[in-house]
């Protein structure tokens, strides 16, 4: 989707209309497991997890796209909270170490081109014991999984993205532990709990 604001437009709208039949309950599964009061959630997009921000948490709200940034700002006016939003690229994060207590990513490590950078550039940015939590489409095993990922990863990669990465591997390579995930939609969509 382009950099423009009505690619944001066009990429938002599509982006509801999931939430609409089926991301709302995975994105607030998620957000009752996230720890503040430092929160990162790097690839915010236009702000549909602003919503499930709580009050007490001070969120930084990354990405790389300034217009679909543009449009979570615009989201966040209803919402009495603390965001702090900033351009930036997960794989080299303007922040010191040891900075979050939760860093979050939703639907990011699909288009991400070194996804084991941008964990690791997470790992960095938070406290010692902290926590990294992740909803993702992932690779799948299983005869379905296995003939979903077949038809349709080359067809995704056409897109940029990849559909079916082995996130969780990734996440263990960044140097994370206790990796646990929770199937959230067959066992495509994941949500990834990991500690530093
Ligand atoms: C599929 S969208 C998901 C957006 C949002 N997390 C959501 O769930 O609606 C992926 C987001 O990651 C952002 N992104 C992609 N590569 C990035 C990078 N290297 N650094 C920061 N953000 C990135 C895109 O601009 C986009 O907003």
């Amino acid at each position: 989707m382009k950099d423009t604001p009505a690619g944001a437009a066009k990429y938002d709208f599509f982006m509801r209309g999931l939430d609409m039949l089926l991301a709302k309950k995975w994105r607030r599964k998620l957000w009752n497991r996230v720890e503040g009061p430092a929160v990162l959630e790097a690839g915010a997009g236009t702000g549909l997890n602003i919503p499930y921000y709580r009050t007490e948490f001070k969120v930084t709200a990354l990405d790389n796209n300034r217009n679909y940034l543009d449009r979570a700002r615009h989201r966040a006016v209803r919402y009495d909270l603390k965001i702090n939003f900033i351009i930036g690229n997960i794989q080299k994060l303007p922040f010191r170490a040891e900075s979050f207590d939760t860093a979050v990513t939703t639907f990011l490590f699909c288009q991400l081109h070194k996804p084991l950078q941008g964990l690791q550039e997470l790992y960095r940015v938070l406290k010692q014991g902290r926590q990294l939590l992740l909803l993702e489409h992932v690779r799948t095993q299983g005869l379905f999984g296995q003939l979903f990922t077949t038809v349709a990863e080359p067809l995704y990669r056409l897109t940029g993205d990849h559909i079916a990465r082995d996130t969780e591997s990734f996440v263990a390579k960044a140097g994370f532990v206790d990796v646990n995930s929770t199937p959230v939609f067959t066992n495509a969509v994941r949500i990834i709990q990991a500690r530093k």
